[in-house]
């Protein structure tokens, strides 16, 4: 065996985590000049196919963990990995979401799915970029608007979009900030369902804010409680363990005794009653 190919079974031999942080404290100064930590001593290694779901109050860090993963943001100390390379500056390897959609308003729905494989390095050719496109909208329930505009949707269907757009270039990690948060309950237990699906069909791994405890239930397979200001990891809960690891056995959890227990302890860990 030659040195290149051992040093290249060396390199597969060894794991990488798909998001690693590890010692991570954020700060930000204070308009009075002060340096306020915002987050404080991190330490979370997230795997391929894992969805944890990151809870806490508000100013907790929540999203600044999920800047620093997408590499908008830089820790004031310790470090962040994706796919074993340090976050040193933004990276297109995470896929981001928001609560509001951030949709091309002059792209159709499919030209905005193909945007970002537009942009890859190895862009597949225009008919296999609308292929992909159509597959995902297909998997989020839009097909029929493929060359609507965003102005023609509704907010779930423009979240439902926004979806298949997060996952086309398939990223190392979907970063999702409340994703479901402004919808109105119906339209969210939709989303929610699409999204279980998604993630039964391609298994991708995802950091997902929420402020909503039930749905961190029914939809991660591993629960994160951050404490309130500045925050710090308090409870982290593997799902699994309870409910399989199917993310369509979450379905009808809510009413098992299990759910429960954990909801009460999550709760707790929040420690605060309004969750
Ligand atoms: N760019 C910034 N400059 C100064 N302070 C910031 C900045 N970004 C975040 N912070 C502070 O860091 C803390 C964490 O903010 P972050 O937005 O991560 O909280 P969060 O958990 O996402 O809150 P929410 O649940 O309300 O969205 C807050 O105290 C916030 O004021
Ligand atoms: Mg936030």
């Amino acid at each position: 065996m030659s040195a290149h190919t051992a040093a290249v079974n060396l390199t597969r031999q060894i794991r990488t985590h798909a998001v690693e942080f590890h010692g991570v404290s954020r700060s930000f100064r204070h308009r009075d000049g002060r340096l306020v930590p915002a987050i404080v001593d991190v330490d979370l290694t997230v795997d391929d196919g894992q969805r944890v779901m990151l809870v806490g109050p508000s100013g907790c860090g929540k999203t600044t963990l999920l800047n620093l993963a997408a590499g908008l943001d830089l820790p004031t100390t310790g470090t962040v990995h994706l796919e074993g390379q340090e976050v040193k500056q933004p990276t297109g390897r995470a896929g981001y979401m928001f609560a509001r959609d951030a949709l091309f308003p002059w792209r159709t729905i499919e030209r905005n799915v193909t945007f970002a494989l537009e942009a890859a390095k190895a862009s597949p050719s225009r008919r296999v970029q609308s292929e992909r496109a159509r597959e995902l909208l297909a998997l989020v329930g839009l097909t029929g608007y493929e060359h609507a505009y965003r102005s023609e949707l509704s907010h779930g269907m423009r979240q439902r979009a926004a979806l298949a757009r997060t996952l086309a270039p398939e990223p190392a990690v979907m970063l999702m900030d409340e994703p479901f948060g402004a919808l109105d309950a119906q339209t969210k237990a939709g989303l929610q369902d699409v999204f279980t699906a998604l993630c039964k069909r391609l298994n991708p791994t995802v950091l997902f804010v929420t402020h909503d405890l039930r749905e961190a239930l029914k939809l991660g397979n591993r629960v994160v409680v951050i404490s309130g200001r500045p925050g710090r990891v308090v409870l982290d809960v593997q799902l699994d363990q309870y409910f399989g690891t199917d993310p369509a056995d979450n379905d009808g959890i809510e009413f098992t005794s299990e759910f429960h227990d954990l909801y009460h302890q999550l709760h707790e860990a929040l420690g605060h009653g309004d969750h």
